[in-house]
């Protein structure tokens, strides 16, 4: 009897911990804004004109001129620059395991651990790699920017779904396409909603007596775009891959992480963000959904500037569609879900509408219409990609599915 009024107790508790906490959030996203009708009037900053007001007409400005700008301009106004290390990393890698007959011996799967080391310390990632073993010469990529530890049971083949992982990730589809498949995990270098940034990557980056980074260096979304390019480096010494067709792909955080690595690093061959949202795909002007305000709520996700436009967003000197702007002209892939309105789905189309612009500059196909497409209507055969399906907030089959058809449009007929 006691022992029931105890777990009565306890559950009465737990469920009001639950309710505060639900209260508590929706007292915080009260006035968050959902209503087109209601959204704040804004001109976005022009992708075409420089800051002192030239007008960019050919690719050669771009490159030179206009896309350094607003490189720069993301890196210490919004996601935090990548510093030099006082001194430099030796990277190293090594294979911890290797399974050739991953899926009945239909495919090699290779757990690697990467070592960053210097005279500040050592750290580790580690991915896991994915190969197709019918290939008779290096194969594409799909590299996944994930939330899942490669070391858990979530990357391993599922019980029920067999060409699936426990994650739900197509395994079977993806290597019968022919890719590999590369899952990278987001927190081995910087933790998730990282505070202190006194372990993993950033203290190697340290210049004596500093123990933070400053307020143009890169947050937590930067060191999770850093640790993808680290991975791309790996594979371009794994001549099983062909690391010059490798597209990143990253859901909700990592969708923005993945925008963001693949704007820095050329080397990345396209990119699919799904359902990135806010500091991912969607523009900051629409304050529509997740603002700059609610996801400080993670308050080092982006760098430490990027707080000043908190309400201001008006004042920022980019927003969003120059991100996808600065992919280009490799192949990008925005998706959105009706249900997902925290994401802005309006807002992520609207994003990669305007950055066709650059696209058509460069002589690709950008998205034409300003009209967001109906649901499962998917855009594929563009530079610029877009779909918007029904339900919310997480990959879907349907999504996979577009995103090799997006990756098979690019990667097989050029
Ligand atoms: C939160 C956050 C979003 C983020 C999402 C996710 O909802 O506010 O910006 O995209 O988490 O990573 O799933």
């Amino acid at each position: 009897m006691i022992k029931n009024v105890w777990i009565l107790f306890s559950a009465c508790l737990l469920l009001s911990a639950v309710e505060g906490t639900a209260r508590q959030q929706k007292e915080f996203d009260s006035d968050v804004i959902y209503d087109e009708q209601k959204l704040p009037r804004y001109t976005l900053p022009p992708l075409l004109e420089t800051a002192e007001g030239r007008v960019i007409t050919s690719s050669q400005e771009w490159f030179n001129i206009r896309r350094p700008q607003i490189l720069s301009l993301f890196a210490t106004m919004v996601y935090g620059a990548i510093p030099v290390p006082p001194s430099p990393l030796r990277v190293s890698a090594m294979t911890e395991n290797d399974d050739p007959q991953f899926m009945g011996g239909k495919v090699t799967r290779r757990l690697i651990w990467i070592r960053f080391r210097n005279d500040q310390g050592s750290t580790d990632m580690r991915i896991l790699v994915f190969t197709p073993n019918n290939a008779t010469e290096p194969v594409p990529a799909i590299m996944h920017l994930s939330f899942d530890d490669n070391q858990s049971e979530k990357l391993e083949l599922n019980e029920s779904k067999r060409n699936h992982l426990n994650n739900g990730v197509p395994i079977g589809d993806i290597v019968d396409r022919g890719y590999a498949y590369i899952s990278v995990y987001h927190a081995d270098l910087v933790g998730h909603n990282e505070v202190e940034f006194n372990s993993g990557i950033h203290p190697l980056f340290y210049k004596e007596g500093q123990s933070f980074p400053e307020a143009h260096e890169w947050g937590v979304l930067s060191a999770c775009g850093w640790t993808a390019m680290r991975a791309l480096d790996y594979l371009e010494t794994d001549d099983r891959i062909d690391h010059q067709s490798v597209f990143l792909m990253g859901h909700s955080k990592l969708g923005k992480a993945t925008l963001w690595a693949a704007a820095q690093d050329q080397r990345f061959a396209g990119a699919i963000s799904a359902q990135s949202g806010c500091g991912g795909a969607a523009l900051w002007r629409r304050r529509s959904g997740e603002t700059l305000e609610k996801i400080s709520r993670f308050p080092h996700w982006l760098c430490t500037n990027s707080r000043k436009f908190i309400n201001r967003e008006e004042d920022l000197p980019v927003d969003q569609h120059m991100l996808l702007a600065l992919i280009a002209p490799r192949p990008v892939y925005v998706a959105s879900a009706i249900e997902d309105t925290w994401a802005d789905p309006r807002g992520e189309y609207l994003s990669a509408y305007h950055a066709s612009e650059v696209y058509r500059l460069l002589g690709k196909k950008g998205l034409a219409e300003e009209e967001s497409p109906s649901l499962n209507e998917p855009i594929i055969e563009s530079d610029v990609g877009y779909h918007i399906r029904p339900g919310g907030h997480s990959v879907d089959p349907y999504d996979w599915v577009q995103f090799l058809d997006f990756a098979d449009y690019h990667l097989k007929n050029e």
